[in-house]
């Protein structure tokens, strides 16, 4: 049996056995990672090409969405209600029990990859290229959170009381993976689940809830909730009942739930702006790539993206590292989905406000190195941008834009572009590149982020070698990270065993 260190607290009660700041990372036995698909086989560029030859008529998902829609509260009560029950029996079948579920449903989302790729790409315009690995993830999810789900009980000393509810509500830039995660990991735990996908994604939340039922997951025990109007909304996360609420999104977001329900359980990680340093000693090549494609792999919509480059000392005077940097961002291929080159998508909506800013103004000092182009009348399809010159304090430095630009900013020395990196309000990914081990120690003792990369990109975390998790406004709630050993753990109540300590 597991033995993780469980305490009590001054009055008795047990506290969650696991310490949020250092999210041990080991082994799981019996979970390895789901390869992505190899675009250099012909047969599988094939499989591809017949998957985006459907994303033009692809209505996958829309039947289940419409016999999902809650348009009054007394079917939204009706509905939590029978969710909260199926939930209580589900929370008190054994941990291995619902493991063997979990596991049939990895098996499903494999069975449906193509049809999640498919609905993704046509609600989203996500490239073949980024919808295949967060199938990828989800079907990790699954297969992971099966295994960790066995430890919750056999901790001594004290016994996991699971939800009966949650309430998962994901965005829609990874519209597979994200509300795959938060409905696993909370059925793992033993809770009933009610998914409310993103607007932008819905039919992709759907195709993903039927793989679930599909495998088995009963349908009073996971709801897909396709709510009417706001005031639903809002109902159902200030429900009673609701025991927790997983939540990806905006920091706003967060905010606006915990005043509607201030006692509210909420698990969130929210906002980033992230940034990579780059330093004398780097492998300048590598750091280039790595930027580039953190900054524009899905246009640059991921919480976890390169929005900032922070070069040090002579890196600012590098012609190569511009050349290279430069080189790589202009030759992307920027296309809608259906092209099965596309490096580079659309972004899911038209740009305004503060992105269409982002892609079409400079601030004081600021310099286009490459400037970004609207390439069609979508307003959706722009080239990736780089601007210069960005300032320390200036608006592009601290401000969350989420779109394909990326902002250049030099620093004196590591210190310097450490303060620089650690000057904004979030925390949720940050980059350096050096082959210097006294750099390295430095920023690894100094930098302000849940997800640290040393020589490599900064997106596309993989369950269990780099749990998920922001720091500062990049997480609301518990602190734990996804696709990690305590996630689990964070989702149900902790109660004293009598007799066990
Ligand atoms: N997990 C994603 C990534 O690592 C972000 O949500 O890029």
């Amino acid at each position: 049996s597991a033995v993780l260190g469980i305490t009590r607290g001054s009055d008795g009660t047990a506290v969650a056995p696991f310490d949020p700041s250092r999210d041990a990372i080991g082994a799981t036995p019996g979970f390895g990672n789901e390869p992505d698909t190899d675009p250099a086989l012909a047969a599988n560029r094939d499989w591809g090409r017949r998957i985006l030859a459907r994303v033009p008529a692809s209505t996958l998902g829309v039947d289940t969405i419409a016999a999902s829609r809650i348009a009054d509260p007394t079917t939204l009560d009706t509905v939590i209600d029978g969710v909260a029950r199926a939930g209580a029996a589900w929370g008190a079948r054994p941990a291995a029990e619902r493991a063997a579920l979990l596991h049939r449903a990895g098996l499903a989302l494999a069975a449906n990859r193509d049809r999640l790729i498919e609905v993704a790409a046509a609600e989203t315009g996500k490239t073949i290229a980024e919808a295949d690995p967060e199938v990828s993830e989800a079907i990790d999810f699954a297969h992971y959170y099966a295994e960790r789900a066995r430890e919750l009980d056999v901790v001594q000393g004290a016994r996991f009381v699971p939800s009966q509810l949650t309430v998962v509500t994901p965005p829609w830039n990874f519209p597979i993976a994200i509300p795959a995660g938060g409905v696993l990991a909370a059925l793992a735990a033993g809770s009933g689940v009610i998914i409310k996908p993103a607007k932008l994604s819905q039919r992709t939340g759907a195709v993903m809830v039927e793989a679930l039922w599909e495998a088995g997951i009963p349908r009073d025990l996971l709801v897909l909730a396709d709510l009417a109007d706001h005031g639903l909304g809002t109902r159902l996360v200030s429900h009673p009942a609701v025991d927790r609420v997983i939540l990806t999104g905006a920091y706003e977001t967060a905010e606006l739930f915990r005043s509607f329900r201030p006692e509210l359980p909420l698990l969130a990680e929210t906002s980033g702006k992230n940034a990579i340093i780059v330093t004398p000693s780097a492998d300048l090549d590598l750091a280039a790539n790595d930027v580039v494609k953190s900054a524009f792999g899905h246009a640059g919509q991921k919480c976890s993206a390169a929005s900032l480059v922070i070069l040090v000392g002579s890196v600012a005077d590098s012609e190569r590292f511009h050349r290279q940097l430069l080189d790589a961002a202009s030759s992307m291929r920027v296309d809608w989905p259906e092209n099965p080159s596309a490096q580079m998508g659309p972004i899911v909506e038209p740009a305004t406000g503060k992105l269409l800013h982002a892609l079409t103004e400079l601030g004081l000092g600021e310099e286009w190195m490459l400037e970004p182009e609207r390439l069609d009348d979508s307003g959706r399809l722009w080239s990736p941008g780089i601007r210069t010159g960005v300032a320390a304090g200036s608006y592009f430095h601290l401000t969350e834009f989420f779109g394909p630009v990326l902002g250049v900013m030099h620093a004196e020395d590591l210190d310097e572009a450490i303060r620089m990196q650690n000057a904004v309000d979030y925390g949720l990914t940050a980059g350096i590149h050096t082959l210097d081990s006294d750099e390295l120690a430095t920023w690894l003792d100094r930098v302000e982020a849940g997800n640290l990369y040393v020589n490599r990109g900064i997106t596309g975390a993989i369950v269990q070698r780099q749990p998920f998790g922001g720091w500062k406004r990049s997480a609301v709630g518990a602190g734990t990270k996804a696709g990690g050993p305590s996630y689990l753990f964070g989702l149900g109540s902790w109660m004293p065993e009598e007799g066990r300590i």
